[in-house]
């Protein structure tokens, strides 16, 4: 069988260039290639998010118009919400009948998480069964590879587990999901710490060129290059190692090293020599989601639509899986 490819993510908001470059340069290049399915986990947010739940809604629309406007393509791939296919929710109960406890308490994501958020009390069922429906999101689709980052790793080493005790139980109905570990470039913040909206370091898709230039230009670089007349190593330049990597001929790379190692260039200069390119790259962008945001019905028009081809699979599954369970 052909492989199909299913990712999600949660609804977090606008979108940032570690988003861009880390996630969805992959799906672009998967959506050509594969079946996909690309859904937005909002009960997944809840796991976090439980008691102020009031910014899903937008957030869930600025997600899905950042996706489109980079060029995922509802004519090619399967877009939908998580939450529209209840199936998921039945899926994840019979998963939890089966899922021992101890297999959800070691996951390291979740003691780390527990660890690092103490804002919030994520001391709940939900937030300790999110593997567990993470696994039914995979698995209700039969797909058999999932592009993740490396953070993730943990959660699909459970979702193996966890359908090979079912397919032990019940027969083979479902095949193992594969890792399909996406090699994420390094995106660094404006603080050169890994750009992410909580460290408010981040540089939206959606910023206005001229805030995107003053966010570069105002950008870290490396700390002991202090004086114009100080020399610098790019390799230590968080806006370096970000912008120019990511978007730099050789040419211009080579230009850098050897003005940064021998203080022949300034910072100014440095940073000016990439932000015409980076704003060449956003300018379509920008244009697909004025129109998108022009034109509001589009997007639950496209998410219904993705809902509707999502559904039809999920149900059979869910057939397979209650005549298994012999709950048909
Ligand atoms: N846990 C993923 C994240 O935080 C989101 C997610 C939910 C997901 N269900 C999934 C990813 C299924 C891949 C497959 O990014
Ligand atoms: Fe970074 Fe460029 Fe300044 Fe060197 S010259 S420290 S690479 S911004």
């Amino acid at each position: 069988m052909a492989h199909r490819v299913l990712s999600g993510m949660r609804p977090t908001g606008k979108l940032h260039f570690g988003h861009y470059h880390g996630v969805l340069a992959n799906w672009l290049r998967l959506q050509e290639e594969y079946e996909c399915f690309f859904f937005v986990a909002d009960w997944h947010a809840l796991t976090t998010d439980y008691a102020n739940p009031s910014n899903i809604k937008d957030n869930i629309r600025e997600m899905v118009i950042d996706w489109l406007s980079v060029g995922i393509d509802p004519a090619k791939v399967t877009i939908f919400r998580q939450s529209s296919i209840k199936e998921h929710a039945e899926l994840h109960v019979l998963l939890s009948m089966i899922t021992p406890l101890p297999w959800l308490e070691r996951n390291p994501t979740y003691k780390e998480q527990i660890e690092a958020i103490k804002e919030k009390d994520l001391l709940t069922f939900g937030f300790l069964g999110y593997p567990v429906l993470q696994t039914s999101d995979i698995i209700i689709y039969k797909a058999s590879k999932v592009p993740v980052g490396i953070d993730q790793a943990p959660h699909l080493e459970l979702s193996r587990e966890i359908t090979r005790r079912f397919n032990h139980f019940y027969g083979e109905v479902f095949p193992e999901p594969q890792t399909l570990l996406t090699a994420i470039p390094k995106v660094l913040g404006t603080d050169g710490r890994k750009m992410s909206k909580s460290y408010n370091n981040a540089i939206f898709l959606s910023d206005p060129p001229a805030e995107v230039e003053k966010k570069i230009l105002t950008m870290m670089t490396d700390t002991a290059r202090k004086r114009r007349t100080d020399v610098g190593s790019p390799d230590l330049c968080p806006f370096f190692l970000t912008f120019h990597n990511l978007y730099s001929n050789e040419e211009t790379i080579n230009w850098v090293r050897e003005g940064c190692t021998k203080a022949l260039i300034g910072c100014i200069e440095c940073k000016k020599s990439v932000i015409p390119k980076v704003l060449a790259a956003l300018e379509p962008v920008q244009k697909r989601r004025k129109e998108l945001e022009a034109d509001p019905k589009m997007i639950t028009e496209i998410l219904s639509e993705g809902a509707k081809k999502a559904a039809k699979v999920a149900q059979e599954t869910m057939t397979h899986v209650r005549e298994a369970m012999g709950l048909e």
